[in-house]
């Protein structure tokens, strides 16, 4: 009898985040979160994408139960954001996200994807969508590897 497949799941959270008004210190601590978050990820076999607007954040993350459970545990002791809030937390068939940790901040360049998704009142309420953040990082992503030229191989 072949094993049991491991149960995969996603987490969809938001959070208000910490970080400096001064721009390019904003940009180290965000570099900071990256290189610690993107090491624990790979260790941990997860795949994950981060979408910052303003001072909030929403992330998803899809991996084997316990290991989005333990990620989840130090993601919301990690106190360079608070009000860490779950979304929405459920069982998947497939991975969507293909980098162990991405991130979509909102710019010049990307910012009619973020105005169409239209995220920051619904943060500002503290309501914002499981499926309004998974469709924001979809589009960033999508926007992002078209920009690599290897969007074809996601299709
Ligand atoms: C916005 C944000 C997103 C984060 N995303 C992740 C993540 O995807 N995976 C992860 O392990 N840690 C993530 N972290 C970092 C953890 O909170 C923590 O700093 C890191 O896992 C190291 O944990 P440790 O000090 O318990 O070893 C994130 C932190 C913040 C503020």
């Amino acid at each position: 009898m072949r094993a049991k497949r491991s149960t995969l799941v996603h987490l969809i959270y938001f959070s208000r985040l910490n970080l400096s008004a001064d721009a390019p210190s904003r940009t180290q601590q965000i570099g900071e979160i990256t290189r610690q978050a993107q090491k624990k990820n790979e260790f941990a076999v997860i795949t994950s994408f981060l979408i910052i607007e303003q001072n909030f954040a929403a992330q998803i993350i899809e991996g084997e139960r316990t290991s989005i459970s333990d990620a989840f545990t130090r993601i919301s002791n990690d106190t360079r954001h608070r009000d860490v809030q779950i979304v929405e937390w459920r069982e998947i068939i497939k991975r969507e996200f293909v980098n162990s940790f991405a991130t979509g901040i909102r710019n010049p360049v990307n910012d009619a994807v973020f105005q169409k998704a239209n995220l920051l009142p619904m943060f500002q309420r503290g309501t914002p969508k499981a499926a309004a953040i998974h469709s924001l990082a979809v589009s960033l992503q999508a926007e992002s590897m078209s920009k690599q030229g290897i969007d074809h191989l996601f299709v």
